[in-house]
């Protein structure tokens, strides 16, 4: 794929993005009666939203009944093969901030999340995440979102070219004796995949993370670009009860937050699948 931005591809692709530019929350949530016995009907329009932005956020009528019915709900969706790099090894992650938490592991913390897409130190690409949410943070813990092919879009109208960007060592990520994670080293952008479809592997940290010489420019763009000129199309949201967000692994960040007696939980997954 050609993506420079006189190209007709990208001219057809920005094009088709930009009648689907969510205006607002309303315009990418739906309402389910009960997440664990859920109709095809409302999948059907969960999938569609999905399609047309990338995202979904889900209202429950009735409150999740077991993580068994969480992953029933997912595979509903198209999720089919699992992460399971977690603290738990599990299918379903439970993101709460965890006492001891010897790795230090931001998403176990109440401590903000900057943008960034979820597995971007991991071989395997991650292509789709839900996150549910159980008991929402007394004060903040606020979702923010940014579909990846938008800032892609901005990023290729203002700087043109992108082959920086989708080269294979743009990124680098020294390897983590806590997780003994060995070192990798990845593209920001890339259409290699069996979808066809843009797969994004970045975070906003300073630390820990080498960019190329030749990208560090281009990172240093898009870095701009997330932070200064794509708050038009970001969403921020703060999950309630008994509601969850679903994406294809589009940029996303975390507020800080407090909790009182209860303690913010979401339940977390993540997928090999796009939707
Ligand atoms: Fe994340």
């Amino acid at each position: 794929m050609i993506f420079t931005a006189k190209s007709a591809e990208f001219l057809r692709w920005a094009e088709e993005k930009e009648r689907n530019i969510p205006q607002n929350i309303d315009g990418i949530s739906v309402n389910i009666h009960d997440i664990n016995n859920v109709k095809t009907s409302e999948i059907a329009k969960i999938k569609e939203t999905i399609n047309r932005y990338n995202s979904c956020i889900y209202s429950s009528s009735a409150p999740l009944e077991s993580n068994i019915t969480l992953l029933k709900f997912a595979e509903l969706v198209g999720m089919r093969t699992y992460d399971c790099n977690n603290l738990e090894s599990n299918e379903i992650s439970t993101i709460t901030p965890v006492e001891n938490n010897k790795i230090n592991y931001i998403p176990y913390t109440d401590k903000p999340l900057n943008w960034h897409t979820d597995g971007y130190y991991d071989r395997k690409p991650i292509f789709s995440w839900l996150l549910h949410c159980v008991n929402p943070a007394t004060q903040g813990g606020e979702n923010y979102l940014l579909d990846h092919e938008l800032a892609l879009r901005e990023y290729v109208m203002r700087h043109d070219d992108i082959n920086n960007l989708l080269a294979a060592d743009a990124l680098t990520i020294p390897e983590s004796k806590d997780t003994s994670r060995a070192k990798i080293s990845t593209y920001i952008f890339s259409f290699e995949n069996q979808y066809k479809k843009l797969h994004m592997r970045f975070s906003m940290r300073k630390d820990n993370i080498d960019t190329s010489p030749k990208a560090s420019a281009a990172i240093a763009n898009l870095k701009r670009i997330i932070e200064n000129d794509c708050g038009k199309y970001s969403l921020t949201y703060k999950l309630q009860k008994n509601e969850g967000i679903i994406t294809n692994n589009i940029l996303h960040g975390r507020n800080a937050f407090k909790d009182d007696k209860v303690k913010r939980k979401l339940l977390r997954i993540r997928s090999y699948e796009r939707l």
